[in-house]
């Protein structure tokens, strides 16, 4: 049913995930695109991109960072924490997903790793404003909802919303939440993209994610899709601090 691209993953405990100090990764991915040795230079700029994005990137959230002077030994990172956090909170999940992704790709000359509070991606090439197709993943509940058809239409209602306020936002960031009558309860959505992206490609970015809502969460009470330049996530409990 899926392509081998687009790993799945459950998840029991999303409030423990969320609000356990020092959270697992979500996923991650090493690129295919070859190994650097130890002590060369795309390691050492490499480094230099980790450094700059760990000091540069909490105050607003978003970082890129590219060092180097030649082809192959030009390195290239990204940094986007969610919208919500806070600058002290967004270091800590930079500093340990930038340890973390070169742990488990070492010597990778590309990776990217997703926690709750924040995503770093790194490769050997520019891909610096452009729509990230090849690394994504979705995250579901295991629960089920009781009246799924009308669940899903406010879920992709509310999503669809959520992703038009975001590319109109300087954040590229929206949250919002929408009262579900007949089930009594309340649907929360996020939507976020990399502040790399033009808003036109952080709408078309978040649309394409919508569109499989159906693949990912069909009538789950909770669901993620999450890629390199865009995710949403939509939960019946609040997720993000106001
Ligand atoms: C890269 O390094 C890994 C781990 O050391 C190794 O398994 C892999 O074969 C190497 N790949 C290339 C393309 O050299
Ligand atoms: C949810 O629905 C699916 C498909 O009908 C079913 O296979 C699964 O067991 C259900 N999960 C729970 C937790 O009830």
């Amino acid at each position: 049913m899926y392509s081998t691209k687009l790993f799945t993953t459950l998840f029991f405990s999303l409030a423990f995930l969320q609000t356990s100090f020092g959270a697992d990764p979500l996923f991650h991915f090493c690129s295919n695109s070859g190994n650097f040795t130890a002590q060369s230079p795309y390691e050492t700029n490499l480094k230099t991109v980790i450094n700059s994005l760990i000091y540069k990137t909490p105050s607003t959230g978003f970082g890129v960072s590219s060092v180097g002077q030649y082809q192959n030994q030009k390195a290239y990172g990204l940094v986007l924490c969610r919208g919500d956090v806070s600058a002290s909170e967004c270091k800590t999940c930079v500093s340990e997903a930038t340890q973390e992704i070169l742990n488990r790709c070492p010597y990778n000359k590309g990776g990217i790793i997703w926690y709750d509070y924040c995503m770093f991606k790194y490769l050997d090439n520019d891909f610096f404003g452009k729509i990230d197709n090849t690394n994504k993943f979705y995250m579901w509940n295991l629960r089920n909802v009781s009246e799924p058809a009308a669940f899903n239409y406010k879920t992709k209602e509310l999503l669809s919303q959520l992703a038009h306020k975001a590319y109109v936002d300087p954040k590229l960031y929206a949250t919002g939440e929408v009262k579900l009558e007949k089930l009594s309860e309340t649907l929360y959505g996020l939507t976020q993209c990399t502040r790399d992206l033009s808003s036109v490609d952080c709408k078309k970015c978040l649309d394409d994610a919508i569109e499989e809502l159906p693949n990912c969460c069909d009538g789950k009470e909770g669901g993620r899709v999450v890629g390199g330049s865009c995710n949403f996530r939509y939960e019946i409990y609040p997720f993000v601090k106001q």
